[in-house]
């Protein structure tokens, strides 16, 4: 049994060397500004949580990862396992409280609960003419307005390590991950890439929400956000190419394991922030599925991921 099931991840911690830059490719991004301090930036998406990326001032840095726990009797249990923290009072806008460790990579883990939630942003929901349904919108006319993506919330995250599946057994082990899809190469007993969704029972949840690939290097691969619809991924797809000072990574395609709708772009210093819609959703009742690498990055659709993606990884 794991000390603890969390329910979802709350946010990445990253630093960087300018929070005006930060702040414009992240709005430029989708996300929308929290609060900002002397040296920390928070960014929030039009779902209700205070804010689900953090930026503090300093050189390039990928710094660790929140989840947020189901309430804090889970705290307490998690506090009691090795090497977390006591229950902290979280000293930052957004408050909560939260137990503190360090995963296997050396980065730090928060677990929080009772973070501040805001009012959520508006964001219509748009209905499609498609399929069997030509009348979804029937007599409304269509108006897709070109502007940044609306980030809802957070999704997963990916991490690049040497000895993946030991450093993914911690994760589960503690925080409860279960694994949906796994990747081989030569033999089925070498995983090089390890999906892993939360166990919330009954509950459907995204099929992956911690990723981990095996890796020379140690770092992040890549930050994932769920944005509104299709034409939301779309028009933040363009409106990032017309800044001209982003660099694009990878997409539009749709992934083979997990199914999402993907786009892929850098900020200004190389950290990988995917934007994604229409995922497969599962709940703890699934098997885990096992795949040769052959097959297990090649899109649905779209092209092969590049080559120096596949081993990004900011430290
Ligand atoms: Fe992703």
């Amino acid at each position: 049994m794991p000390f603890i099931k969390v329910t979802d991840l709350a946010y990445g911690r990253l630093q960087s060397p300018s929070l005006d830059e930060a702040e414009e490719f992240l709005t430029a991004f989708g996300l929308v500004r929290a609060e900002r301090t002397r040296d920390a930036l928070y960014m929030r998406g039009t779902d209700s949580p205070h804010h689900l990326h953090v930026t503090h001032l300093g050189p390039s840095k990928f710094m660790g990862l929140g989840f947020f726990a189901a309430d804090e009797d889970d705290l307490l249990k998690l506090s009691r396992a090795p090497g977390a923290s006591g229950i902290e009072h979280v000293d930052e806008p957004g408050g909560g409280k939260r137990v503190t460790l360090t995963d296997p990579l050396g980065y730090r883990i928060e677990v929080v609960c009772g973070m501040q939630t805001l009012p959520p942003l508006p964001a219509p929901e748009q209905s499609t003419n498609t399929g069997g349904n030509k009348l979804r919108r029937a007599g409304e006319l269509l108006r897709v307005e070109r502007r940044p993506s609306r980030v809802k919330r957070i999704a997963h995250v990916v991490l690049m390590a040497r000895n993946a599946a030991e450093k993914v057994r911690w994760y589960r082990e503690l925080l409860g991950f279960l694994p949906s899809d796994e990747v081989y190469e030569g033999s089925k007993d070498n995983i090089i890439a390890s999906f892993n969704r939360c166990d919330r029972g009954e509950l459907f949840v995204d099929h992956h929400t911690f990723l981990c690939f095996e890796s020379r290097t140690t770092g992040l691969n890549h930050f994932s956000f769920e944005v509104q619809s299709f034409d939301d991924l779309m028009v933040g797809h363009e409106h990032l190419h017309q800044a001209g000072k982003y660099r694009h990574v990878w997409g539009v395609g749709r992934h083979l394991l997990g199914s999402q709708i993907f786009d892929y772009w850098e900020d200004p210093w190389r950290r990988v922030h995917e934007h994604w819609t229409d995922s497969d959703m599962l709940n703890a009742r699934a098997t885990a599925g096992l795949h040769p690498v052959e097959m297990g990055f090649r899109p649905r659709w779209g092209t092969p991921p590049p080559d120096d993606f596949v081993h990004h990884a900011i430290p």
